[in-house]
């Protein structure tokens, strides 16, 4: 079975285009891989170095991943910072990684501009330290988008380094893992683009989103005057709430709109109440799981618990034979 590793920042809360975009996958996944998913909290200090509720903003990643369906029996969930063996296989990868090529690293050039008061030595070894990450576990597949593709080269670049250096095919080379056709676009609800959460507030439903909050998105998504003609090719705006139906409705309730909207005879309140109420339906378990997980301390400790044993388990041993293999004997 192929080793997996990803890491997942503990920032906001899942939405739909998280879950259709990557963590249904994640779900998938763990039942033909042997994954590691992990909470990188270590990578989130490169951009919020004093972070007002750390611990708040882990256990909530932790909780919604469980409630999408993460499952600590079928797949390692640990929090990056219970497993230190990371740290210090960052800091050997470090030592082989250079300035010129990390700073040409594009999401590295885009903090700079972003965060210029704080170009931390972190965030320039960002890319280090998730090599880290993924070699600790001699993992073969990492699941990541497109804006990761970097970040994913410069993995199989430290890793092919530390064995050329030290002269021993220790470490395997990491590719991406392909979700090809299973990847859903999820639009968002303004009209353009996908859905994400810094497209503004009302463009994203997320998983454990209250059903009145979500109601009055719904109802407040861009729409136009309506179709003129008969079969008309639709808007932007409108074709991103057609494709959110496709998503959450059944196929009758989907066609029966396209048909009024075909037919010029769409009423865009209907319409919209409807895909609301089908999108209430479709996130109450997940709703419910997470007011479960949210009300459990005991298991949530449990499942961590259980994670970084078993992360560190593999950790530890990557580690043993690394500090072998570049040199490090104990006198003792
Ligand atoms: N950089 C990734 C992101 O922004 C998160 C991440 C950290 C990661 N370490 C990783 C992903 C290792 C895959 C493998 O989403």
């Amino acid at each position: 079975m192929e080793t997996v590793v990803s890491g997942i920042r503990p920032t906001g809360n899942l939405h739909l285009g998280n879950y259709f975009g990557a963590v249904k996958n994640f779900v998938k996944m763990q039942e033909s891989h042997n994954c590691y998913f992990f909470i990188a909290d270590y990578h989130s200090l490169t951009t919020h170095p004093t972070p007002a509720d750390l611990h708040g903003n882990v256990r909530n990643v932790l909780v919604e991943y469980l409630a999408a369906g993460l499952d600590p029996e079928k797949s390692t969930l640990y929090v990056q910072s219970d497993v230190p063996e990371t740290a210090e296989l960052y800091l050997l990868l470090n030592m082989n990684a250079y300035l010129g090529e990390l700073q040409r690293v594009t999401s590295f050039k885009d903090k700079v501009r972003q965060q210029p008061d704080n170009v931390n030595a972190g965030l320039l070894t960002y890319p280090t330290l998730m090599a880290a990450d993924v070699i600790l576990h001699k993992a073969t597949k990492v699941p990541v988008g497109k804006d990761q593709e970097q970040n994913l080269e410069m993995m199989r670049t430290f890793a092919r380094r530390f064995n050329n250096m030290y002269n021993k095919e220790f470490f395997p080379i990491p590719s991406a893992f392909n979700f090809g056709e299973q990847l859903v676009k999820v639009p968002g609800l303004d009209g353009s683009g996908k859905m994400g959460k810094s497209e503004g507030e009302g463009n994203a439903i997320y998983l454990g989103e209250d059903p009145k909050k979500l109601r009055k998105k719904v109802m407040r998504a861009k729409t136009d005057s309506g179709p003129t003609e008969m079969n008309q090719e639709k808007p932007e705006a409108i074709n991103n709430l057609f494709k959110l139906m496709n998503i959450v409705s059944g196929e009758d309730t989907f066609q029966h709109f396209d048909d009024l909207y075909n037919n010029c005879q769409i009423r865009y309140g209907d319409f919209k109440k409807q895909l609301a109420e089908d999108m209430i339906t479709f996130t109450e378990p997940f709703r419910e799981r997470i007011a479960d997980l949210n009300s459990n301390d005991e298991y949530l400790a449990k499942v961590v618990k259980i994670g970084a044993e078993k992360a560190r388990e593999s950790a530890v041993k990557t580690i043993k034979e690394a500090r072998e293999i570049v040199g490090f004997r104990k006198f003792y």
